[in-house]
């Protein structure tokens, strides 16, 4: 998250002093921010895969199913709120905004 922070003050700055026109030394600096969903992967990896890659073998998040176990995801992080299991793979406030920022760019 300080990461992502870092990169879209630097991107901010960056844009202040260039001209609109400047299509390339826009887009480099584009890409380096991170879009919802690749973030969104970061944490289901981090925070969830550690363990369901043992518990859980049939839900180990990847970037093709993700989408289409994101109503489960939903459903148990926001709504029963029974995930992530265990004290130890707490997510903290900016993972719980991240992964609702992924889940709201899905219809
Ligand atoms: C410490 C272990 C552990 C962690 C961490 C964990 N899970 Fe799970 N998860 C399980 C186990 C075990 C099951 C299967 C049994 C159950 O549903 O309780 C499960 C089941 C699920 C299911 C299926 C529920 C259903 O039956 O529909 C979803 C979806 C899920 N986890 C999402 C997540 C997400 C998202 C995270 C991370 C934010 C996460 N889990 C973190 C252990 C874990």
């Amino acid at each position: 998250m300080k990461v992502l922070m870092l990169l879209i003050a630097l991107s901010s700055s960056f844009y202040q002093g260039t001209s609109s026109t400047n299509t390339m030394l826009q887009k480099p600096i584009k890409t380096l921010v991170e879009s919802p969903k690749s973030a969104a992967y970061k944490i289901l990896v981090a925070k969830c895969n550690v363990c369901h890659r043992k518990k859980n073998p049939r839900k180990v998040f990847t970037l093709e199913n993700m989408e289409s176990l994101s109503p489960k995801i939903f459903k148990q992080v926001f709504v029963k709120k029974r995930m992530p299991k265990g004290k130890e793979n707490n997510l903290s406030p900016a993972e719980y905004a991240l992964l609702k920022e992924w889940l709201l760019t899905l219809n």
